[in-house]
């Protein structure tokens, strides 16, 4: 049996989810594309994770792309498909019901920053480099790239990583708002897990809440976008959660959440 291209480890309430590629800078081959499809699924199912990090393997890279040696073979229907499974993967982070952070360790290059850019926050090493080299490649980005670079950085940014294909380093990232922290690389992984343990310890239904209100209900006119939120916001009188919370608050002491 060979080993799985995802590492998996669980600490206090977050899941750390590893591309474990490190010899080919954890670029995503179908079989990691799949791996971490099912990673994400079974992270949403289950009740004791209430938070996600992803990163990559090794000092270099947080996912250099998407693997150039295995598409460099593909057809036009295979190459369909690979675009398709990726898209998959990236909609099914984004639509996971409990936050992920991406852990930007190194190069996210390509299918790297798509991965990155499909996660709900992003913190960056101060050595990390982003970009979307497709086209040095005769490509363009496959696994939603061109969408939600547009999206988080609006067009100016979106085209010019594009169709350049120029890799951009953390500042210029943060400058962009397509990470939301920059740190020192030694700082990384203990800002990321002091990031994951707060969320991990907030209120489940309200973090559902708010993810599917921001990403669903961003994608909506205003009109349907502050309905959502209305019914969001409704909802949650319904939860145990919003009583501890509020009850909390006015005795003055720390809330528990219980996820109902
Ligand atoms: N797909 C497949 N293999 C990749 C890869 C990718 N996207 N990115 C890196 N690798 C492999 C290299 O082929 C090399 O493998 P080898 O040792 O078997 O030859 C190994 O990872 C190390 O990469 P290398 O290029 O030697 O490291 P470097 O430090 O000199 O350069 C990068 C780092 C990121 C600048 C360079 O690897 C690169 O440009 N990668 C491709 C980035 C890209 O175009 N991504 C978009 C793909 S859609």
């Amino acid at each position: 049996m060979t080993a799985s291209p995802v590492l998996s480890r669980d600490a206090d309430g977050v899941r750390i989810l590893t591309v474990d590629r490190p010899d080919k800078l954890n670029a995503l081959n179908r079989a990691t594309l799949e791996a971490l499809d099912a990673a994400f699924a079974a992270a949403a199912e289950d009740a004791a994770v209430r938070t996600l990090v992803l990163t990559g393997s090794g000092p270099k890279a947080f996912v250099a792309g998407a693997d150039i040696a295995e598409m460099n073979g593909l057809s036009a229907i295979e190459g369909r498909e690979f675009s398709l499974v990726g898209q998959r993967l990236m909609r099914r982070i984004e639509r996971l019901p409990k936050p992920v952070v991406a852990m930007l360790n190194g190069y996210a290059l390509g299918g790297g920053l798509e991965l990155a850019m499909a996660c709900h926050l992003r913190i960056a090493a101060d050595t990390a480099r982003l970009g979307q080299p497709e086209v040095n490649l005769g490509l363009v980005p496959g696994f939603g790239g061109t969408q939600r670079l547009l999206r988080l950085a609006g067009r100016a940014a979106a085209l010019e990583l594009c169709l350049t294909g120029a890799p951009i380093d953390a500042a210029r990232a943060l400058q962009l708002g397509l990470v939301n922290r920059v740190v020192p690389a030694a700082e990384l992984e203990a800002q990321t897990m002091q990031l994951a343990a707060q969320l991990a310890s907030a209120a489940p239904l309200a973090l559902r809440g708010i993810l599917d209100a921001v990403v669903l209900g961003g994608e909506c006119a205003i009109e349907e976008g502050l309905q959502f939120e209305t019914a969001q916001f409704a909802l949650l009188f319904a939860s145990e959660d919003m009583r501890e919370g509020t009850g909390a608050f006015l005795e003055k002491r720390k809330p528990q959440f219980r996820n109902r």
